[in-house]
Protein backbone atom coordinates (compact mmCIF):
# COMPACT_ATOMS: atom_id res chain seq x y z
CA UNK A 1 0.00 0.00 0.00
CA UNK A 2 1.25 3.55 -0.33
CA UNK A 3 0.62 5.95 2.63
CA UNK A 4 0.88 9.93 1.99
CA UNK A 5 1.71 11.23 4.67
CA UNK A 6 1.99 14.82 5.26
CA UNK A 7 4.55 15.37 8.59
CA UNK A 8 4.85 18.65 10.95
CA UNK A 9 7.57 18.25 12.73
CA UNK A 10 6.54 21.25 14.57
CA UNK A 11 7.93 22.99 17.67
CA UNK A 12 10.15 22.24 20.93
CA UNK A 13 10.39 18.67 21.07
CA UNK A 14 8.19 18.21 17.76
CA UNK A 15 11.03 17.56 15.52
CA UNK A 16 12.43 14.50 17.80
CA UNK A 17 9.56 12.63 18.34
CA UNK A 18 8.47 12.91 14.56
CA UNK A 19 12.11 11.21 14.05
CA UNK A 20 11.24 7.88 16.03
CA UNK A 21 7.57 7.60 14.61
CA UNK A 22 9.47 7.82 11.18
CA UNK A 23 11.74 5.30 12.38
CA UNK A 24 8.75 2.89 13.07
CA UNK A 25 6.69 3.78 10.78
CA UNK A 26 9.48 2.64 8.33
CA UNK A 27 10.08 -0.60 9.97
CA UNK A 28 6.58 -1.29 9.76
CA UNK A 29 6.80 -0.61 5.93
CA UNK A 30 9.62 -2.92 5.40
CA UNK A 31 7.98 -5.75 7.01
CA UNK A 32 4.62 -5.70 5.44
CA UNK A 33 6.03 -4.34 2.59
CA UNK A 34 4.17 -0.62 2.27
CA UNK A 35 5.71 2.28 0.60
CA UNK A 36 5.64 5.51 2.96
CA UNK A 37 6.20 9.16 1.40
CA UNK A 38 6.40 12.01 3.91
CA UNK A 39 5.72 15.57 3.20
CA UNK A 40 7.01 17.58 5.67
CA UNK A 41 4.85 20.67 6.74
CA UNK A 42 5.36 23.50 9.06
CA UNK A 43 2.54 24.88 11.57
CA UNK A 44 2.91 27.10 14.49
CA UNK A 45 6.26 28.76 15.73
CA UNK A 46 7.91 26.91 13.05
CA UNK A 47 5.60 28.54 10.27
CA UNK A 48 5.69 31.60 12.33
CA UNK A 49 9.68 31.85 12.12
CA UNK A 50 9.45 31.11 8.43
CA UNK A 51 6.20 33.06 6.87
CA UNK A 52 5.14 35.18 10.04
CA UNK A 53 2.28 33.15 9.95
CA UNK A 54 1.60 30.34 12.50
CA UNK A 55 -0.56 28.42 9.60
CA UNK A 56 -0.44 29.32 5.81
CA UNK A 57 -2.54 28.41 3.03
CA UNK A 58 0.13 26.28 2.02
CA UNK A 59 -0.10 24.10 4.68
CA UNK A 60 -3.57 23.46 4.45
CA UNK A 61 -3.28 22.64 0.87
CA UNK A 62 -0.40 20.00 1.62
CA UNK A 63 -2.30 18.64 4.08
CA UNK A 64 -5.39 17.97 2.61
CA UNK A 65 -3.99 16.51 -0.57
CA UNK A 66 -2.14 14.01 2.01
CA UNK A 67 -3.67 10.64 3.38
CA UNK A 68 -2.97 11.47 6.37
CA UNK A 69 -1.16 14.52 8.45
CA UNK A 70 1.48 13.33 11.74
CA UNK A 71 2.43 15.71 14.18
CA UNK A 72 4.78 16.25 16.96
CA UNK A 73 3.63 19.45 18.80
CA UNK A 74 3.51 23.40 18.29
CA UNK A 75 4.25 26.53 20.69
CA UNK A 76 7.05 27.52 22.75
CA UNK A 77 7.41 28.83 26.12
CA UNK A 78 4.36 31.68 26.37
CA UNK A 79 7.30 33.50 28.69
CA UNK A 80 10.29 33.58 26.91
CA UNK A 81 9.57 33.10 23.09
CA UNK A 82 8.71 36.42 21.02
CA UNK A 83 5.77 34.24 19.21
CA UNK A 84 3.77 35.31 22.45
CA UNK A 85 4.59 39.01 21.75
CA UNK A 86 2.48 38.35 18.64
CA UNK A 87 -1.54 39.20 19.09
CA UNK A 88 -3.57 36.31 19.97
CA UNK A 89 -4.61 35.18 16.52
CA UNK A 90 -0.85 35.09 15.21
CA UNK A 91 0.35 32.77 18.14
CA UNK A 92 1.71 28.91 17.41
CA UNK A 93 -1.44 28.10 18.54
CA UNK A 94 -3.67 29.58 16.58
CA UNK A 95 -1.97 27.51 13.61
CA UNK A 96 -3.05 24.21 15.50
CA UNK A 97 -6.80 25.35 15.91
CA UNK A 98 -7.00 26.83 12.13
CA UNK A 99 -5.98 23.72 10.78
CA UNK A 100 -7.99 21.16 12.92
CA UNK A 101 -10.94 23.48 11.64
CA UNK A 102 -9.65 23.59 7.95
CA UNK A 103 -9.80 20.18 7.50
CA UNK A 104 -12.76 19.47 9.63
CA UNK A 105 -11.54 17.80 11.93
CA UNK A 106 -14.05 17.74 14.75
CA UNK A 107 -13.65 14.16 16.51
CA UNK A 108 -10.49 13.46 18.66
CA UNK A 109 -10.17 10.33 20.29
CA UNK A 110 -7.44 10.81 23.21
CA UNK A 111 -7.20 7.41 24.81
CA UNK A 112 -5.85 7.19 28.59
CA UNK A 113 -4.88 2.96 29.02
CA UNK A 114 -2.85 2.35 32.19
CA UNK A 115 -0.31 0.21 31.18
CA UNK A 116 0.40 -2.73 33.88
CA UNK A 117 4.04 -2.09 33.38
CA UNK A 118 3.64 1.56 34.24
CA UNK A 119 1.57 1.24 37.21
CA UNK A 120 4.03 2.55 39.53
CA UNK A 121 3.94 5.57 37.57
CA UNK A 122 0.31 5.82 38.06
CA UNK A 123 -0.58 8.53 41.06
CA UNK A 124 -3.72 6.60 42.52
CA UNK A 125 -4.02 3.37 45.31
CA UNK A 126 -3.76 0.12 44.00
CA UNK A 127 -7.20 -0.20 45.30
CA UNK A 128 -8.92 2.61 42.84
CA UNK A 129 -6.52 1.35 39.96
CA UNK A 130 -8.63 -2.11 40.52
CA UNK A 131 -7.38 -4.09 37.04
CA UNK A 132 -6.23 -0.84 35.28
CA UNK A 133 -8.54 1.14 32.86
CA UNK A 134 -8.71 1.68 28.88
CA UNK A 135 -10.67 5.10 28.61
CA UNK A 136 -11.08 6.59 24.94
CA UNK A 137 -11.94 10.04 25.78
CA UNK A 138 -13.86 11.97 22.62
CA UNK A 139 -13.34 15.20 22.55
CA UNK A 140 -15.47 17.04 20.19
CA UNK A 141 -12.85 19.98 18.67
CA UNK A 142 -14.19 22.42 16.21
CA UNK A 143 -16.76 23.81 18.21
CA UNK A 144 -18.24 25.46 21.51
CA UNK A 145 -15.74 28.07 23.86
CA UNK A 146 -12.86 27.69 21.56
CA UNK A 147 -14.37 28.60 17.96
CA UNK A 148 -17.22 30.89 19.41
CA UNK A 149 -17.23 34.86 19.16
CA UNK A 150 -14.93 36.58 21.71
CA UNK A 151 -13.97 40.47 22.23
CA UNK A 152 -11.94 42.14 24.43
CA UNK A 153 -13.53 46.20 25.11
CA UNK A 154 -13.64 48.69 27.74
CA UNK A 155 -16.91 50.30 28.72
CA UNK A 156 -16.66 53.32 30.61
CA UNK A 157 -13.10 52.38 32.07
CA UNK A 158 -14.04 49.03 32.75
CA UNK A 159 -12.86 45.61 31.06
CA UNK A 160 -14.80 43.53 29.47
CA UNK A 161 -14.16 40.20 27.96
CA UNK A 162 -16.36 37.06 26.65
CA UNK A 163 -16.32 34.11 24.78
CA UNK A 164 -19.36 32.31 23.75
CA UNK A 165 -20.01 28.74 23.74
CA UNK A 166 -22.35 27.13 20.90
CA UNK A 167 -23.28 24.17 19.52
CA UNK A 168 -25.96 23.38 16.96
CA UNK A 169 -27.96 20.00 16.68
CA UNK A 170 -25.06 18.89 13.44
CA UNK A 171 -22.34 19.17 15.74
CA UNK A 172 -23.74 17.38 18.43
CA UNK A 173 -24.98 14.71 16.17
CA UNK A 174 -21.84 13.96 14.23
CA UNK A 175 -19.80 13.61 17.12
CA UNK A 176 -22.09 11.62 18.78
CA UNK A 177 -22.22 8.80 15.92
CA UNK A 178 -18.81 8.70 15.60
CA UNK A 179 -19.05 7.77 19.62
CA UNK A 180 -21.28 5.00 20.03
CA UNK A 181 -19.67 3.21 16.67
CA UNK A 182 -16.62 3.17 18.46
CA UNK A 183 -18.44 2.39 21.99
CA UNK A 184 -19.66 -0.81 19.98
CA UNK A 185 -16.39 -1.86 19.02
CA UNK A 186 -15.13 -1.22 22.53
CA UNK A 187 -17.36 -2.43 25.58
CA UNK A 188 -20.17 -0.38 24.76
CA UNK A 189 -21.06 2.19 27.13
CA UNK A 190 -20.70 5.69 25.86
CA UNK A 191 -20.81 8.48 28.90
CA UNK A 192 -21.30 11.64 27.93
CA UNK A 193 -20.04 14.51 29.37
CA UNK A 194 -21.64 17.88 30.53
CA UNK A 195 -23.07 20.73 32.37
CA UNK A 196 -26.46 20.31 31.87
CA UNK A 197 -27.74 21.55 35.04
CA UNK A 198 -26.43 25.22 34.00
CA UNK A 199 -25.83 25.34 30.37
CA UNK A 200 -28.08 25.58 27.38
CA UNK A 201 -25.88 24.37 25.04
CA UNK A 202 -25.36 21.41 27.73
CA UNK A 203 -28.72 20.70 27.57
CA UNK A 204 -29.06 20.01 23.99
CA UNK A 205 -26.09 18.22 24.09
CA UNK A 206 -27.77 15.80 26.09
CA UNK A 207 -31.13 15.90 24.16
CA UNK A 208 -29.54 15.09 21.14
CA UNK A 209 -26.98 12.34 22.74
CA UNK A 210 -29.97 10.29 23.61
CA UNK A 211 -31.26 10.73 20.35
CA UNK A 212 -28.47 9.36 18.61
CA UNK A 213 -28.20 6.76 21.18
CA UNK A 214 -31.49 4.99 20.58
CA UNK A 215 -30.12 3.78 17.02
CA UNK A 216 -27.65 1.94 19.16
CA UNK A 217 -29.79 -0.08 21.44
CA UNK A 218 -26.93 -2.53 22.23
CA UNK A 219 -24.48 0.14 23.40
CA UNK A 220 -25.77 1.81 27.04
CA UNK A 221 -25.65 5.63 27.07
CA UNK A 222 -25.03 7.58 30.73
CA UNK A 223 -24.85 11.03 31.28
CA UNK A 224 -22.56 12.62 34.00
CA UNK A 225 -22.02 16.42 34.72
CA UNK A 226 -18.32 17.42 34.30
CA UNK A 227 -17.25 18.39 37.99
CA UNK A 228 -18.47 14.71 38.93
CA UNK A 229 -16.69 13.17 36.08
CA UNK A 230 -13.19 15.30 37.21
CA UNK A 231 -14.05 13.31 40.38
CA UNK A 232 -14.74 10.17 39.19
CA UNK A 233 -11.50 10.25 37.03
CA UNK A 234 -9.71 9.61 39.94
CA UNK A 235 -12.20 7.69 42.61
CA UNK A 236 -12.78 5.04 39.92
CA UNK A 237 -11.41 5.42 36.48
CA UNK A 238 -12.54 2.27 35.53
CA UNK A 239 -15.99 2.56 35.38
CA UNK A 240 -15.31 4.58 31.86
CA UNK A 241 -15.27 3.23 28.37
CA UNK A 242 -16.25 6.03 25.97
CA UNK A 243 -16.44 9.45 27.20
CA UNK A 244 -17.90 11.79 24.70
CA UNK A 245 -17.78 15.35 25.69
CA UNK A 246 -17.49 18.99 24.45
CA UNK A 247 -14.85 20.57 23.27
CA UNK A 248 -13.22 22.87 26.44
CA UNK A 249 -14.46 20.09 28.61
CA UNK A 250 -12.64 17.53 26.69
CA UNK A 251 -9.27 19.67 26.49
CA UNK A 252 -9.73 20.04 30.54
CA UNK A 253 -10.63 15.68 31.03
CA UNK A 254 -8.20 14.44 28.57
CA UNK A 255 -5.34 15.93 30.60
CA UNK A 256 -6.47 14.22 33.80
CA UNK A 257 -7.10 11.43 32.44
CA UNK A 258 -3.46 11.45 30.91
CA UNK A 259 -2.26 11.89 34.25
CA UNK A 260 -3.99 9.11 36.01
CA UNK A 261 -2.08 6.75 33.58
CA UNK A 262 1.19 7.63 35.17
CA UNK A 263 2.61 9.85 31.91
CA UNK A 264 1.37 12.29 29.33
CA UNK A 265 4.27 11.38 27.20
CA UNK A 266 2.27 7.69 26.29
CA UNK A 267 -1.09 9.01 25.34
CA UNK A 268 -2.23 9.43 21.66
CA UNK A 269 -4.64 11.42 19.57
CA UNK A 270 -6.53 11.23 16.20
CA UNK A 271 -8.62 13.90 15.24
CA UNK A 272 -10.84 12.95 12.46
CA UNK A 273 -13.52 14.18 9.89
CA UNK A 274 -16.23 12.56 8.38
CA UNK A 275 -14.03 11.09 5.95
CA UNK A 276 -10.94 8.19 6.47
CA UNK A 277 -8.42 11.47 6.81
CA UNK A 278 -7.05 12.29 10.25
CA UNK A 279 -4.54 13.99 12.32
CA UNK A 280 -2.55 12.13 14.27
CA UNK A 281 -0.35 14.07 17.08
CA UNK A 282 0.32 13.07 20.90
CA UNK A 283 -1.48 14.35 23.64
CA UNK A 284 1.12 16.11 25.55
CA UNK A 285 2.51 19.46 24.37
CA UNK A 286 5.87 20.81 22.82
CA UNK A 287 7.92 20.33 26.23
CA UNK A 288 10.28 23.75 25.18
CA UNK A 289 12.62 23.05 28.37
CA UNK A 290 13.80 19.12 27.30
CA UNK A 291 13.79 20.29 23.56
CA UNK A 292 16.73 18.89 21.78
CA UNK A 293 18.32 17.14 24.44
CA UNK A 294 17.35 14.04 23.85
CA UNK A 295 15.19 13.13 27.01
CA UNK A 296 11.59 13.57 25.62
CA UNK A 297 9.29 10.08 25.72
CA UNK A 298 8.55 9.65 21.73
CA UNK A 299 5.85 6.85 22.22
CA UNK A 300 2.83 9.21 22.31
CA UNK A 301 3.22 10.11 18.98
CA UNK A 302 4.61 6.47 18.11
CA UNK A 303 1.58 5.41 19.28
CA UNK A 304 -0.49 7.92 17.39
CA UNK A 305 1.37 6.67 14.37
CA UNK A 306 -0.37 3.36 15.13
CA UNK A 307 -3.99 5.01 15.48
CA UNK A 308 -2.98 6.36 12.07
CA UNK A 309 -2.82 2.83 10.46
CA UNK A 310 -5.52 1.54 12.30
CA UNK A 311 -7.88 4.68 11.18
CA UNK A 312 -7.17 6.19 8.70
CA UNK A 313 -5.42 2.96 6.74
CA UNK A 314 -7.53 0.38 7.62
CA UNK A 315 -3.76 -1.09 8.67
CA UNK A 316 -4.81 -3.19 11.77
CA UNK A 317 -2.29 -5.54 11.95
CA UNK A 318 0.48 -3.53 11.41
CA UNK A 319 -1.05 -0.70 13.95
CA UNK A 320 -1.41 -3.94 16.44
CA UNK A 321 2.24 -4.62 15.82
CA UNK A 322 3.63 -1.05 16.97
CA UNK A 323 1.03 -1.34 19.77
CA UNK A 324 3.29 -4.76 20.82
CA UNK A 325 6.59 -3.39 20.48
CA UNK A 326 5.86 -0.84 23.07
CA UNK A 327 4.41 -3.21 25.29
CA UNK A 328 7.36 -5.49 24.73
CA UNK A 329 9.90 -2.36 25.42
CA UNK A 330 8.17 -1.26 28.48
CA UNK A 331 8.26 -5.50 29.99
CA UNK A 332 12.10 -5.16 29.10
CA UNK A 333 12.32 -2.61 31.23
CA UNK A 334 13.70 0.46 28.62
CA UNK A 335 12.17 4.12 30.15
CA UNK A 336 12.61 7.52 29.06
CA UNK A 337 13.22 10.07 31.98
CA UNK A 338 9.43 10.95 32.29
CA UNK A 339 8.04 7.17 33.05
CA UNK A 340 11.77 5.80 34.49
CA UNK A 341 11.68 3.88 37.74
CA UNK A 342 14.03 1.92 40.15
CA UNK A 343 15.33 -1.22 38.15
CA UNK A 344 14.85 -0.14 34.79
CA UNK A 345 16.93 1.11 32.09
CA UNK A 346 16.96 4.86 30.93
CA UNK A 347 17.21 5.36 27.23
CA UNK A 348 16.96 8.58 25.25
CA UNK A 349 14.26 9.98 22.90
CA UNK A 350 16.21 8.26 19.74
CA UNK A 351 17.10 5.40 21.18
CA UNK A 352 13.87 4.71 22.43
CA UNK A 353 12.62 4.80 19.07
CA UNK A 354 15.46 2.53 17.57
CA UNK A 355 14.69 -0.31 20.04
CA UNK A 356 11.07 -0.03 19.44
CA UNK A 357 11.71 -0.28 15.55
CA UNK A 358 13.69 -3.28 16.43
CA UNK A 359 11.11 -5.48 17.73
CA UNK A 360 9.31 -4.79 14.55
CA UNK A 361 12.21 -6.37 12.40
C1 LIG B 1 -4.73 20.27 23.30
C2 LIG B 1 -4.04 21.57 23.60
C3 LIG B 1 -4.62 22.65 22.69
C4 LIG B 1 -6.11 22.75 22.99
C5 LIG B 1 -3.92 24.03 22.82
C6 LIG B 1 -2.45 23.91 22.51
C7 LIG B 1 -4.58 25.06 21.97
O1 LIG B 1 -4.17 21.89 24.94
O2 LIG B 1 -4.64 19.80 22.14
O3 LIG B 1 -5.35 19.72 24.20
O4 LIG B 1 -6.50 23.42 23.96
O5 LIG B 1 -6.88 22.14 22.26
MG1 LIG C 1 -5.09 20.39 26.11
Amino acid sequence: MELNIACIPGDGIGPEIINEAKKVLDAVAIKYGHKISYNTILLGGASIDAYGEPLTEDTIEKAKSADAVLMGSIGGDANTSPWYQLPPAKRPEAGLLGIRKALNLFANLRPAVLYTELEDACPLKKEIIKDGFDIMIMRELTGGLYFGERSTTTDHGVRKAVDTLTYDEIEIKRIAIKAFEIAQKRNKLVTSVDKANVLDSSRLWRTVVNEVAKEYPEVKCEHMLVDNCAMQLVRNPGQFDVVLTENMFGDILSDEASMVTGSIGMLASASLNETKFGLYEPSHGSAPDIAGMDIANPIATILSASMMLKYTFDLDKEADEIEKAVKLALKDGYRTKDIMSEGNQLVGCSEMGTILAGYIK
